[in-house]
């Protein structure tokens, strides 16, 4: 791997836990203003620093996130299909490469659709994106998307997905979290991330995935909504991170969340 491959990607995996929390606040590619992301820059502004990674797209970086940031930045270059469509895999490469390294982006990011309509476009622009990669020393993440069908989210599935991506050079793969997840990381050569999905029941029930994934084989997250639609984002993301970079168990990951509640990093009544 080059030397601005592999500085890349120590910039986004803590050298000491070979471990990454990413935050994602890309979900308005496709979805458009997602619950507590609307304002996206009030969203992102008290979580950047404590975030190893920040994945969204370049219109939210360039209106949303101040230039100063020194988070390395995870930037999503696949779209082209909304939530108002039946197909969601109907995406192009929406944003150019040279506009990526522009961007001083630390990784490119885009959702790929194995078994879908599109499966081979979005598998034909994962090795194009790839190969602009190698380039340019810049890693890319493959997004095993599952669109709609949230049935696909099985160990069989998911570790073909994350293996086709492999074998196509992504640098980095997320995924979704399932039982028997160790099968997808044994099959993945490269480090794997998991997605959070739709807000669980409680912070402790997406801790818990955290903490199953990360015993499994998984190199960290990269989560969205159980992280800021949680009455406590800060306090979730650093309970998140004691998690991925210092082994705690559950109940420690609940004592952080609780000791970090404060005022200013809640928006609404603490759950039960
Ligand atoms: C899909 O919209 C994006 O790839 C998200 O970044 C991904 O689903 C992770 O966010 P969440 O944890 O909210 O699922």
């Amino acid at each position: 791997m080059d030397w601005g491959m592999r500085n890349r990607m120590h910039r986004m995996f803590s050298p000491a836990s070979g471990n990454t929390v990413m935050l994602a606040v890309d979900h308005g590619y496709f979805m458009g203003p997602t619950h507590h992301l609307e304002n996206a820059r009030a969203t992102i502004t008290p979580l950047l620093p404590h975030a190893d990674a920040l994945a969204l797209t370049r219109g939210i970086l360039r209106r949303c996130v101040d230039p100063t940031a020194t988070t390395p930045i995870v930037l999503r270059v696949s779209g082209g299909a909304t939530i108002l469509q039946d197909d969601l895999s109907d995406e192009a490469i929406t944003t150019r490469f040279a506009d990526a390294a522009r961007l001083n982006v630390s990784a490119v990011a885009l959702s790929v659709f194995v078994g879908a309509p599109h499966e081979h476009e979005s598998l034909v622009h994962l090795a194009e994106l790839v190969d602009d990669g190698e380039e340019y020393g810049i890693p890319v993440m493959a997004i095993t998307a599952v669109g709609k069908e949230l049935e696909k989210r099985d160990a069989r599935y998911l570790a073909l997905a994350s293996r086709v991506a492999a074998e196509l050079g992504a640098h980095i793969v997320k995924t979704y979290y399932c039982e028997q997840f160790a099968k997808v990381v044994e099959a993945c050569p490269v480090p794997i991330v998991v997605a959070g999905g739709p807000k669980l029941d409680s912070e402790k029930a997406a801790l818990e995935l955290a903490r199953h994934a990360i015993d499994e084989g998984a190199h960290g997250v990269d989560m969205g909504r159980n992280i800021w639609q949680s009455a406590h984002p800060v306090a979730m993301l650093k309970a998140l991170r004691a998690i991925v970079h210092e082994k705690a168990t559950v109940g420690e990951a609940m004592d952080v969340l609780n000791e970090e509640r404060t005022d200013a990093g809640t928006r609404a009544a603490a759950p039960a």
